[in-house]
């Protein structure tokens, strides 16, 4: 009784002509049906695209690892252009011996592996006062998840030499915006990568080749890209960036200062309101989870606001300081959903409520909310950034 389908029937042009032979792309790009998986900004959020941020497209991903042309790019003055042959890193301040590194240096040290996820601190800023942008993409895109390639920064410290007065150390980038952080020197001594590769190749331009920082768990503005210069002191300098900027304005008018930790968060990435449900029966959730403290142990997801939780399934690896994936597998009937999800990493920390967090450190500041958050799905599929109460 069911008409034949003439996409098995008919011969169709891809199985009857050649294809494209094995000249036609030296660097490979994804399929032309792949044209929506792409990074987005959102132009009103600020005032040039040089000094803004667009958004990894997390509800088109699946698995851990972030492509290295969809990693979100934040930047304080465009993208710079360095030939690495013109490359200078530059060590000094409270050292033994000022040196200098090309990248041939560089190269030549011992280098390490490592995958981590890396958030700017003001992922999710907008949603502070409330539900605001319409897609995970927009909500939680200012993440990315790629293994990087470098040296750990200890070792080129020791090579310096480090003298017993050093605490503070300031990363300085060769940007525009010469953007810098001050960092302490116990972090920079445990595991800090300078790194010049990320996911097998070298760093995109964009993520700032040919140098960047990898500063694990800790905020994405101290991950200085394009660096140029480490100064070592005894004080943080008040960086911009530390003072008017990434520090968190309480409601009683004091501030939170290097806030350096991003606390555990997740997100539903599928259904989300750019992944809508498509049918009923049998669907798959998908979401990521991540902890600036370490590993995620558990995912609980809800589908009706809160009322009953279940353990979501975690599969693939699951790394410090990493974006860990989850899935629920579940049949829909066709009800409204409200879904969310909570991370507990391996301290034993619960992701909290917006609410919780709000009561906490009120609404001025747009850094560091790692809330739940809620999707709702309607009746045709149809999904929608909320919040309840
Ligand atoms: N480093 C320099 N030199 N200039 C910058 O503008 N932006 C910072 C950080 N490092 C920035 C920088 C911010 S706020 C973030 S969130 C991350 O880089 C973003 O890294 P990404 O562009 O690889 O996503
Ligand atoms: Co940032």
């Amino acid at each position: 009784t069911a008409k034949p389908d003439p996409l098995i029937t008919e011969v169709q042009d891809w199985s009857r002509y050649l294809g494209e032979g094995v000249d036609k792309r030296p660097y490979g790009t994804p399929s032309r049906f792949e044209k929506n998986v792409i990074r987005r900004d959102v132009s009103w959020l600020t005032a040039s695209p040089e000094s803004s941020v667009n958004f990894t497209p997390l509800h088109e991903l699946d698995g851990i690892i972030t492509p290295s042309g969809l990693c979100f790019e934040r930047h304080h003055g465009g993208i710079a252009d360095i030939d690495p042959a013109n490359h200078r890193l530059m060590l000094h301040g409270l050292v033994d011996k000022p040196l200098v590194f090309t990248m041939e240096d560089i190269r030549r040290m011992p280098r390490q592996n490592r995958i981590h996820f890396l958030e700017c601190a003001a992922n999710s800023g907008m949603e502070w006062r409330g539900a605001q942008l319409n897609g995970c993409q927009f909500t939680h895109g200012m993440v990315h998840n790629v293994m990087y390639t470098g040296v750990p920064l200890k070792v080129l410290l020791a090579e310096a030499g480090v003298k017993t007065s050093a605490k503070w150390l300031l990363l300085e980038g060769a940007d525009s915006s010469g953007m810098n952080r001050s960092l302490p020197i116990e972090k920079a001594l445990d595991d800090v990568l300078i790194a010049f590769a990320m996911n097998g190749e070298a760093l995109r331009p964009e993520q700032g080749y040919p140098l960047r920082a990898v500063i694990p768990g800790w905020e994405g503005n101290l991950w200085v890209k394009w660096l140029r210069r480490i100064e070592v002191g005894d004080q943080p300098w008040q960086a911009r960036e530390e003072t008017s900027k990434y520090t968190d304005l309480l409601a009683d008018g004091r501030s939170r200062r290097f806030t350096f930790f991003m606390d555990a968060k997740s997100v539903v990435t599928n259904p989300s309101p750019q992944a809508p449900l498509k049918q009923k029966g049998r669907n798959v959730l998908s979401g990521l989870a991540w902890s600036g403290r370490g590993t995620i142990s558990r995912v609980d997801v809800t589908l009706d606001g809160g009322r009953n939780w279940q353990h979501a399934r975690i599969d693939g690896p699951v790394l410090d300081k990493s974006l860990t994936r989850f899935y629920v597998d579940f049949d829909w009937a066709g009800q409204d959903l409200l879904i969310q999800s909570r991370a507990i990493d391996s301290t034993g920390y619960l992701q909290p409520t917006k609410e919780e967090l709000r009561k906490i450190r009120g609404t001025n500041s747009i850094y560091h909310n790692n809330g739940i958050q809620t999707w709702h799905v309607k009746a045709n599929g149809e999904t929608e950034n909320v919040e309840i109460g």
